[in-house]
Parts: C-alpha cells; structure tokens; sequence
C-alpha cells in the first residue's frame, strides 16, 4: 500500500477541501494517522469492527488492548455510553476539549472489536483543531490508538509516524509536531471510585480539585514491575510500552550525585566500546562531557520535557545507542506521566544514588 501524506498549512485552520479525502477514507474503514494535542493518533471508525483489526494489524497490537474513541462534540457521547456518571460530568465539563481519556460503561454501538472485549468504553475529546475537523467531517467516531508500532515510542511529528506506518496505512495527516507530547491521562468513572489508570497532562492534583476529593492511581501503575497480583485497569498499561531500542537506566537521587553516577557509569560502558547516551536537562547539560548528550528541556519547565520525550528516546534508537543513562524527575504534577513513561522505557530498571553511596 503506497501511504499518501498531505501537509495542513494552518493547523489553527485547516481548510475543510484538505480533509475532506482522509475523511472519506475514515467513513470507508481505512486508517488515516493524524495529529491531536497529545500525540499522533492512529484512526479509525470506531464503529466498523473490520476497521478497528486494521488498526491492530497495522501496530501489531494485541487484539486485547481496547481503543479510545474520539468525538468531537458532546452530543456524539450519548451514542457510545450507557451512561455518565457524575464524576464523568464534572471531568468531561472541566477538561474537554482536552487531554483527558474517560471511562464509561459502553453502549450497544460500540463493537467489542473496538474495546477489546470489555463492557467499558474509552472516550475522548481532543483539543486539536486537525483532529476535530476530521472527526466532525468523517460523521463517526474515530477509534484512535497512538500511530506508532507497538512497543515504540508514541509519535510526536508526522516523520515519526512514517517511520512505523509508510506502507501500512492510507493517510498521514502532517499537522506538525504536537503540543503536549506524552498521551492522555486516562480516568475510569464506570466503578464505584473515579481512579487514574494512566497519568498525563490532566494532572492527579487537577482531577482531585474538580472532583472535590483525592483521585488515586491505579495501584498497578505505582507497584512497580507488573506481577500477577496487581493487574493494571487499563490493558495497554501491562505492556513493555515506550521501548528504546537501548538498554535505559533511571538514576534518581540529589542532582549532584546523579551528575556524579551518570558520568561514571557512561565512562565505563564507553570504555567497552559501547555507544552510550545521555538523557539531562538544560540546567545540568553542561556538567556532562563523554557520549551522546540529549537535553529534554528545562527541568523548571516540565511541560518542555514531556514535550520532547518521545522524540529525544527515537532519536537515541537512529543513533543505534547500546545503553541510554537518564535523569529522574519529580513525582507530582506533570513529573507524574514523565516518570511513568520514562519508569516503563527503561524496563523499571532505576538506580538510587544514595544507596549506591552507602554501599
Ligand atoms: O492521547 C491519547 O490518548 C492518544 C491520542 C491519539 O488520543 N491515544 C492513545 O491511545 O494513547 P492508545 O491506544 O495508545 O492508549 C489507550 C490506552 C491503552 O492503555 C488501553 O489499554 C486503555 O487506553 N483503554 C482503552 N479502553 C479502555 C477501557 N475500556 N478500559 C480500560 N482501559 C482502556
Ligand atoms: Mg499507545
């Protein structure tokens, strides 16, 4: 399949002749890849049971990890959902349009194709005016999952998506890069507690004010390596996601034994020949001096860092790095996804320098 990428001049106001071809194809039950303020979404019509195991052929994806359905307005979430609960309200009127994924109990119209099976439904408004045009254009929802191959970082620029889908897929809508970078955060309202099943830009601390109580996370998600015991509310979540192709350590601690620890260990696998990286921030970059140094951004700022998070760990992997040392960061706020994406590339492999010190 030759994959066609048209270019949206004005994502601020993308001209309705340009989407009128990927919308069509969308209706058809093709996949079209297209920019949301979080990430490359990888699209379907969530309600075409053939179109969503194209979704899955196309990522290699397990045919058990549900899609997110996108809508575009508030009068099209009726016709997915048995029902919406009260703290659903209060999250959908506080943060959508926005990067915020909800849970609900599923109607009759949505196939289980789209949900994995499950008698819940993802659902979510972006905050992008490519995507909504797109979705209000097709007439149905678009089942989205990132654009990217399974087990890949998600894609943050229409580049990123050609380099897992050309050939894969009818359509790459290059709206530019996007804005948030990491995915949305994900909250299931269909249980008796609202509960946080994946960590993004709405933040813990800005659902808990909404919700006028303090929304918990899934235990699953701050347990550590997924066991048997403590299986993760949202199935994508079990998987080895966000994998570099290099070995990646987190190392934690007070910033100048991280500096301390990350110099050392970089020099040692380069001695053995090793190509290595480095992943720091603006503030400490000048304190590194051997490998391959990426800055994500300004740790003071962390909306930089998840911004390029996904970019800096593909770039790493065209580097052909065997091993990546990375700093940690914050585990509130916007830190809360970062650390959880950053946890899970590295395989949960984190390295505290205090105890290495005590050793
Ligand atoms: O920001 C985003 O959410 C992006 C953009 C494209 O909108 N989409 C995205 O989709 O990240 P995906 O498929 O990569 O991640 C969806 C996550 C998976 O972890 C999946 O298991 C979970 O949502 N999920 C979907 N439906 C669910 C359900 N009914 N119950 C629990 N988890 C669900
Ligand atoms: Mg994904």
């Amino acid at each position: 399949m030759v994959t066609e990428r048209i270019y949206i001049e004005d994502k601020d106001h993308p001209k309705e002749a340009q989407l009128k071809k990927p919308a069509e194809i969308l209706k058809n039950g093709g996949l079209v890849a297209f920019p949301t303020e979080t990430v490359y979404g990888l699209g379907a019509n969530a309600l075409n049971e053939e179109a969503a195991k194209k979704i899955y052929a196309a990522k290699g994806r397990p045919s058990d990890n549900p899609l997110i359905a996108h809508i575009a307005d508030f009068k099209d979430l009726p016709d997915l959902v048995l029902e919406v609960p009260e703290a659903g309200k209060k999250l959908m009127e506080a943060f959508w349009p926005g990067p915020l994924t909800l849970i609900f109990p599923k109607s009759r119209r949505v196939p289980y194709g789209t949900t994995g099976g499950l008698d819940t439904v993802a659902v979510r408004m972006p905050d992008h005016p490519v995507a909504n045009a797109l979705i209000r254009l097709a007439g149905v929802p678009i089942a989205a999952p990132s654009a990217n191959t399974s087990g890949r970082p998600s894609p943050t620029t229409a580049d990123h998506v050609c380099q897992d889908m050309n050939g894969k897929i009818e359509m790459i809508v290059d709206g530019g890069a996007v804005g948030i970078g990491v995915e949305s955060t994900i909250i299931d309202v269909s249980g008796n507690e609202p509960m946080i099943l994946r960590p993004g830009a709405i933040t813990q601390e800005m659902a808990s004010k909404v919700l006028g109580q303090e929304i918990r996370l899934d235990p699953a998600i701050t347990s550590g390596p997924m066991s048997q015991e403590v299986k993760p509310k949202a199935p994508g979540m079990k998987y080895k996601h966000y994998a570099p192709k290099a070995d990646l350590t987190l190392v934690e601690g007070e910033p100048e034994a991280v500096i301390g620890t990350i110099n050392r260990l970089v020099k040692e696998k380069l001695s053995k020949g090793f190509q290595v990286g480095i992943i720091c921030t603006e503030e400490t970059k000048e304190h590194y001096h051997d490998g391959m140094i990426k800055s994500m951004g300004f740790r003071a700022k962390e909306e930089t860092i998840a911004h390029n998070l996904y970019a800096v760990l593909r770039e790493f992997d065209d580097l052909n790095a065997d091993f990546i040392f990375s700093e940690s960061f914050q585990d509130t706020h916007l830190g809360q996804a970062i650390m959880n994406r950053l946890t899970k590339a590295a395989g949960y492999h984190i390295i505290q320098t205090e105890k290495e010190k005590t050793l």
